[in-house]
């Protein structure tokens, strides 16, 4: 049977409460905020329920909620006020400081009834999730332990470190050839078609995480066959139409193979996201072959750039509030961007 602790000075209130609940709960009588304390301490996983009276002698029940606040309790157990109190300031001062419920003497036993059954179940259902959240959170860790481990071993292995000075290359390849298309644009066009790139080359960690994710032992063929984004390159423009440009003159690389083309410009993601995606086949020259490796290319103009690290952001914080309003500033910042955007180009081109 669930325990309920029934705290109230007068000695009828008591006997009237326990003998409505001792049916269902196993009930504990206590005359004072004091002593309801010593009995809560050490307990207070035990004890589902607390039913307080405001006014007693020693202790009374607001400072017997404050103790409980302060030890973080009034999220596990459930606390309901009873009491001849009618002031309306008194009530809410009562629920703004974070009891469940407020039942006024004299009290009906079937609504008491109800409302602490009510509130148990609640809290019951309440402390049931925050228990499998924080086991789900457990075997996350251990999972993530295991996966740097394990990527630490792949780390060390001579055939890994081979596929990525190749990966490497890929990324120098693709990076060159932009490069020399930007050289040529500001000697014939006197202006850049980017602003800047950046390149990374994918972690062991998110490598192995992203195998598992997948469902693929980590091999080196498995890497190769089933990743397409361990080289990584970002080019940042300054217009979108220099974006389709530049993406257009790097898929007609005649050595250049397009495996797929996401165009999150045309078609944003619903969260506002927007950047033109190409996973390209791209040839490197070692002493002794000549190797196809694949390449990730993400176009995006500075403006989307600055967006999508800011939203990136939001990804890795988990407690915090509102995180509904923020993808909607989000959604709407990500269409005043692609309405910028473009109205920076038309003026570009009036100036032109
Ligand atoms: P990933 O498994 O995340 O690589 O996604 P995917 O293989 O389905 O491909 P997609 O084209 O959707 O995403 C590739 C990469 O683009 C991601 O790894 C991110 O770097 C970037 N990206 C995609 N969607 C978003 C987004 O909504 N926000 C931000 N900030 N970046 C994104
Ligand atoms: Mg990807």
């Amino acid at each position: 049977m669930q325990k309920i602790l029934v705290v109230d000075d007068a000695e009828v209130n008591r006997e009237i409460l326990r003998v409505m609940l001792e049916e269902d709960y196993d009930v504990i009588m206590t005359a004072d905020g004091e002593e309801a304390l010593s009995v809560l301490k050490g307990r207070q996983d035990d004890i589902s329920a607390l039913l307080l009276d405001l006014h007693m002698p020693k202790m009374d029940g607001f400072a017997v909620i404050s103790d409980l606040k302060e030890h973080g309790w009034l999220q596990k157990i459930a606390v309901l006020i009873i009491s001849s109190e009618h002031a309306i300031e008194v009530e809410n001062k009562c629920l703004e400081m974070g009891v469940f419920d407020f039942i006024h003497k004299p009290f009906e036993t079937s609504i008491v009834k109800n409302r602490v059954r009510n509130a148990m179940e609640l809290f019951a259902y309440k402390n049931q999730l925050e228990q499998k959240l924080e086991e789900q959170e457990e075997t996350l860790e251990k999972q993530h332990k295991i996966i740097e481990m394990q990527a630490k071993k792949l780390r060390e292995t001579e055939p890994f470190n081979r596929l990525m000075m190749e990966y490497r290359a890929a990324i120098m390849e693709v990076e060159t050839r932009l490069k020399v298309l930007n050289e040529e644009f500001s000697q014939v066009y006197n202006r850049n078609p980017f602003e800047s790139i950046k390149s990374r080359l994918k972690t062991p960690t998110s490598i192995y995480a992203k195998m598992a994710y997948k469902g693929y032992p980590v091999t080196v063929e498995n890497i190769r066959d089933h990743l397409t984004d361990v080289a990584g390159l970002r080019v940042i423009c300054s217009f979108p139409d220099d974006i389709y440009r530049l993406a257009d003159l790097l898929i007609k690389q005649d050595d250049f193979i397009l495996l797929r083309k996401k165009d999150y410009i045309r078609n944003p993601k619903e969260n506002g996201y927007r950047s033109l995606h190409l996973i390209l086949s791209v040839p490197i020259f070692l002493s002794n072959e000549k190797k196809y490796m694949k390449a990730e290319v993400q176009f995006r103009t500075i403006a989307m750039d600055f967006w999508a690290s800011l939203e990136h952001k939001l990804k890795y914080k988990k407690d915090i509030e509102s995180t509904e309003e923020i993808e909607r500033q989000l959604r709407a910042c990500a269409d005043s961007i692609e309405a910028l955007d473009y109205q920076m180009q038309d003026i570009r081109d009036k100036i032109k």
